[in-house]
């Protein structure tokens, strides 16, 4: 007897594996390979002889939730309230658990838009929920008409994720609109805004529901210290929700964690006030323009990239096998590793497009688009 009887590794691991055992250059899982800011590992040899080694309160340090209330008002100009609004999670992953466990009872139905990241069915699942995939268009954004089609009095919550893990898109004014349009139109309807990459956006500012008026009271908000400060294996991140909605989220969070990291949340409550996150799109920008110049003369044909750091690469002029398989063959043939973006699909829909996360030193860049462009 198995409760997700369907999952099995997941691809990010398979591909990392398979990296490592065949010295290819790993461009699949999304994790950047330069140094942490020192300023960071200053704090942590500092904190080390500091008394941060017992638990914090449960929703988090006092310390760490001003920060990140400070943070969120800088950026969305929204007052969120520390105490009845904010919790700091062991990443967005148990975050986005989390509120699902609280929020999700036996025959709700979760609209997930399709490719969509990995943990978001399991939970649902695991809930008792019904995951309803509805698949976005073929340049990754939202078709709002087929959307509304699959909504009904039993949709409890549509889960987004802007900017779009894999394909780097970003949703404009009008996305929100029709998002709010469309909660509007059902009462019971909750929106779980994943935006770990939310100060990753390169030609245009990445638009939070912490700013949607029409949303805010509806939303649970998620974001990912791992992806604004390149420390992913810290597994910290954030939930924001409305004080009903998280008084429900606290409830699971007490058993399923109780308290994040201590350590982790006393460093990060100082280093916040010491660094500066809007710089982070224009960090990640040099690095998408050196990728995709460099693959200008590559058999590749490379979708539009907005933020995230990941560029999608169509290489239907290279080969016809399958995804899968032409993900296994760059690794083990060509020595550079990505990830098929079929997996992120309920229905495997497989058009002959891979992702390469180019959170990586230039070096690395540049290596791995000399293989490329040898295809
Ligand atoms: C869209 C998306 N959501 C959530 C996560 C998980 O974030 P964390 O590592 O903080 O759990 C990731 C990580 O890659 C992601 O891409």
């Amino acid at each position: 007897m198995s409760k997700l009887p369907n999952i099995g590794t997941n691809i990010f691991s398979v591909m990392s594996k398979l990296a490592n055992e065949t010295g290819a250059i790993n461009l699949s899982q999304g994790f950047p390979n330069f140094p942490v800011d020192t300023k960071l590992t200053d704090i942590i040899k500092q904190k080390a002889d500091q008394n941060v080694h017992q638990y914090t309160p449960m929703p988090g340090s006092g310390e760490l939730l001003a920060a990140v209330s400070g943070l969120i008002e800088k950026s969305y100009k929204r007052q969120v309230d520390t105490n009845l609004e904010l919790l700091i999670s062991a990443g967005a992953t148990q975050g986005i658990f989390t509120t699902i466990m609280a929020l999700i009872e036996t025959g709700d139905e979760v609209i997930i838009l399709d490719p969509s990241y990995d943990c978001y069915e399991p939970s649902v699942l695991l809930a008792g929920g019904t995951p309803v995939r509805v698949p976005l268009d073929l340049n990754f954004m939202p078709d709002w008409d087929l959307i509304e089609s699959k909504t009904n009095s039993k949709t409890k919550l549509i889960i987004t994720n802007n900017p779009h893990n894999p394909s780097g898109r970003v949703w404009s004014e009008s996305d929100f609109e029709a998002l709010e349009t469309l909660v509007s139109k059902n009462d019971q309807m909750l929106v779980l805004s994943d935006e770990v990459y939310e100060f990753i956006t390169f030609d245009q500012k990445h638009i939070s529901a912490n700013e949607r008026e029409k949303l805010k009271n509806r939303s649970i908000i998620t974001s990912s210290f791992g992806k604004s400060f390149h420390i992913t294996g810290w597994k910290i991140g954030y939930v924001v929700a409305p004080e009903h909605l998280m008084a429900e989220i606290k409830k699971v969070h007490q058993f399923n964690v109780f308290s994040v990291n201590s350590v982790a949340q006393a460093c990060l409550a100082e280093y916040i006030s010491q660094t500066d996150v809007f710089i982070l799109g224009e960090f990640y920008k040099e690095k998408r323009n050196l990728f995709q110049q460099l693959l200008s003369d590559s058999n590749f044909k490379l979708a539009p990239c907005q933020g995230t750091y990941f560029q999608v690469a169509d290489y239907s002029a290279i080969s016809s096998e399958s995804d899968v398989a032409f993900s296994k063959t760059l690794t083990i043939k060509y020595g550079v590793a990505s990830i098929p973006v079929s997996v992120f699909s309920a229905n495997g829909q497989d058009d002959r497009k891979i992702r390469f996360c180019f959170a990586k030193d230039n070096d690395t860049l540049i290596k791995a688009a000399n293989k490329l462009c040898k295809i």
